[in-house]
């Protein structure tokens, strides 16, 4: 949820100077709780560009400038206040049966994944007349196609005081890739990725690479890594169309490869990048060397926009996998389900010694283990591995179902046994990253709590969301901006309480509580050594620097200083955001004054 600020007492007071002024337009004041604020210039404000200014901006992005629709708008007479009509019959029957396709929505100029943080104020139907608004979705997009498209989004933003929102696939949990009134820049058509066998630019690597267009996303990348002679790998994420040199390196990027080849952001050579003054920079070993080490987990939308990223390659790897389910099928035992689970999180720290990688799912008598991953592995070896676990299963009399199977190659093994996850979901997002300390020596308290998250209040529903990795056993040690926790983890997993997306603004608010006080709390003092992750966390985690950055944190607040200094770029829990906050109910950017 966006920061949840009530406004008590609000006027308004526009700046006669900062309308006058072209470099320093300067938004509203506004006064909340005691608190004032200087806010981003809105629609409703004198400083809000004027139409000759959109026109020239649209000329110079080369016609590449949109007006923000949602996706469903076609379904609807009216979208908000917006005088065209846009109900199209073909397009909306399009937009109803590709409501829930990924990829549909990831190619769309502005939406999102998970919608409850665009307020779900447009929804496919089939009655034109039911109302749409654009919600917390944005006012213009600029479809970039070319890196000076960009400098000219950031260039109108700064200039124009506007919100700016940098918008890749529209993946994050937490809606960071939305933003109420905004100017969003979409990075979705940079999909260029070339391939070196031998890499000898700056740093010390000298083997394989890539560069990777800000737009690539997940398995495209995989696949085309796979299409090299020889095969490659590239470290990602698990699933398919999460973009990968957007808001995942810059957060830091786990995935299924992790614990043998380490994080994504540990395998990033150079990036290159527009920054927030609108200059064209590259950053890597030799130059630029403390932004390179920011943007290597330092939070999204937070240094610069990246355009593209050259990384590390390595030579494809034999992988094997086991999935494992234990639910109703099995059991209806609270007690024998529980325990079940106990066992199976306990020896995370057995996975990760032996290079594996894990995704659960978990929820009320249901876990989902699809699959335990085994790099490196045949059949033989990823079952002499996970001898231990069911030993231990059969020995407690724990019923379940569970299947191995081996592949030449990491490519092949993903495509057939990760599975894809089903977008358009409601739920406020919380997690913890669990230490190998925590697990040694509380395992079956960070079991507990993982178990109270599927139904931590009497009327709330918990899903979970697990992954088992360690980038600290036996991969290089790589100095970047992520937590140095991540290098003694062990379990990091997502906690989702599920909403309708329906809900008023106060029930909203009381889930987020839960999420962060009840839920979070629990998985705090199960896991006191470990850490959070910004791209799957919770918005309103306490010391989220502390939490998120751990002691890299000081170095990052003054990098964000030092590279946006005016605060061009935003997103929540991010370095250098503590005097910003979306007030107004979720809607404008403002600064303590
Ligand atoms: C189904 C699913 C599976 C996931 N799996 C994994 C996983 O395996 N491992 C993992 O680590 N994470 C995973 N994530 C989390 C993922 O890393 C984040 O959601 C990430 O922010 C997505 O980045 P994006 O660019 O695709 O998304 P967007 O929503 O478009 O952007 C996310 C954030 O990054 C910023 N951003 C995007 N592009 C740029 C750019 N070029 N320059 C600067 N800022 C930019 C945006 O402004 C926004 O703040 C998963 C998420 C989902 C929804
Ligand atoms: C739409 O609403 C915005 C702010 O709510 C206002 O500034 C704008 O003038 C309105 N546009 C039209 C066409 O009524
Ligand atoms: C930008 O220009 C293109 C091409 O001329 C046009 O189709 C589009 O409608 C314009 N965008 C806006 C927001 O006016
Ligand atoms: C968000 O949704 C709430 C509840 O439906 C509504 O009252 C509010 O006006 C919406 N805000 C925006 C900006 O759409
Ligand atoms: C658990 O309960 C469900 C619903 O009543 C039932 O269909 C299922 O067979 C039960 N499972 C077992 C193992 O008894
Ligand atoms: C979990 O591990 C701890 C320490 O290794 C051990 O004491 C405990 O019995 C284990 N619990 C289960 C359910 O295996
Ligand atoms: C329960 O496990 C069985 C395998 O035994 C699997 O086929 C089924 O899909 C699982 N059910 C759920 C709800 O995950
Ligand atoms: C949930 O518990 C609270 C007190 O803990 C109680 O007031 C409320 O009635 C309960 N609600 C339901 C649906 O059982
Ligand atoms: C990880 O744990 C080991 C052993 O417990 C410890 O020596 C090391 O300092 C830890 N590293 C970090 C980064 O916390």
């Amino acid at each position: 949820m966006v920061k949840m600020v009530q406004p008590s007492f609000v006027f308004s007071v526009l700046s006669i100077v900062g309308c006058a002024v072209a470099a320093s337009w300067i938004g509203e004041t506004k006064e909340v709780d005691g608190v004032a604020y200087q806010c981003k210039c809105y629609q409703d404000n004198a400083c809000w560009p004027k139409g000759t200014d959109w026109t020239a901006l649209n000329k110079t992005v080369g016609g590449a400038l949109e007006i923000a629709l949602p996706p469903a708008a076609a379904c609807h007479n009216r979208v908000g206040n917006l005088s065209t009509n846009v109900y199209n019959q073909q397009e909306c029957a399009e937009v109803q049966s590709k409501w829930t396709d990924e990829q549909w929505l990831t190619d769309h100029p502005v939406a999102n994944l998970w919608p409850l943080y665009t307020n779900n104020t447009c929804l496919p139907s089939n009655d034109p007349n039911t109302p749409c608004t654009r919600g917390f979705y944005g006012s213009y997009v600029i479809l970039a196609t070319t890196k000076a498209h960009i400098k000219a989004g950031v260039d109108f933003a700064r200039e124009h005081n506007l919100r700016l929102l940098i918008r890749n696939t529209g993946h994050d949990f937490m809606g960071r890739s939305a933003g109420y009134g905004s100017l969003i820049i979409n990075t979705h058509s940079f999909k260029e990725a070339t391939f070196a066998k031998k890499y000898d630019g700056p740093g010390k690597w000298t083997g394989s690479a890539a560069t990777v267009g800000a737009g690539v996303q997940g398995r495209e990348l995989y696949r085309q890594a796979f299409a090299q002679d020889p095969k490659v790998v590239i470290v990602g994420g698990e699933c398919p169309t999460v973009g990968w040199a957007g808001g995942y390196i810059q957060g830091g990027g786990h995935g299924p490869l992790t614990s043998v080849y380490g994080m994504g952001a540990d395998n990033v050579l150079s990036f290159d990048v527009v920054t927030a003054t609108g200059e064209y920079v590259t950053a890597n070993a030799d130059e630029n060397a403390d932004l390179f080490w920011a943007l290597k987990g330092g939070g999204p939308s937070t240094f610069a926009v990246v355009t593209s990223i050259t990384v590390k390659t390595f030579p494809e790897v034999p992988t094997a996998g086991t999935i494992l389910n234990i639910n109703t099928t099995h059991t209806n035992d609270t007690a024998v389900f529980d325990e079940g689970f106990r066992i199976f999180h306990n020896l995370s720290n057995h996975y990760t010694d032996n290079g594996m990688f894990v995704y659960f799912e978990l929820n009320l008598g249901r876990l989902h283990v699809a699959p335990l991953v085994g790099p490196r592995m045949d059949e033989a070896k990823l079952k002499q591995v996970l001898k231990p676990l069911f030993d231990q299963l059969d020995a407690a009399k724990i019923p379940y179902d569970a299947y191995t199977r081996a592949f030449p190659t990491f490519f092949e093994f993903y495509m057939d046994m990760f599975e894809d996850e089903m977008p358009q979901q409601n739920s406020i997002v919380g997690g913890r990253m669990f230490s190998q300390k925590d697990i040694a020596e509380n395992g079956d308290q960070v079991a507990k709590a993982l178990l109270f998250a599927s139904q931590p209040t009497n009327d709330t529903f918990g899903f979970s969301v697990g992954h088992i990795v360690n980038p600290g056993h036996g991969v290089p040690v790589v100095d970047n901006a992520i937590h140095p926790k991540w290098r003694n983890s062990s379990s990091f997993v997502i906690t989702n309480l599920i909403m309708n997306g329906d809900e008023s603004w106060e029930m909203k608010e009381l889930r987020a509580d839960q999420q962060t006080n009840i839920v979070g709390k629990a998985l705090r003092e199960a896991g006191p050594d470990g850490a959070s992750y910004v791209n799957e966390g919770d918005l309103n985690e306490p010391n989220w620097q502390e939490s998120y950055w751990g002691s890299n944190y000081p170095k990052l607040l003054q990098l964000r200083k030092k590279w946006d200094p005016e605060g061009v770029f935003y997103a929540q829990t991010t370095p250098g955001t503590e005097d910003w906050s979306v007030i107004d109910y979720g809607t404008k950017l403002c600064r303590k004054v």
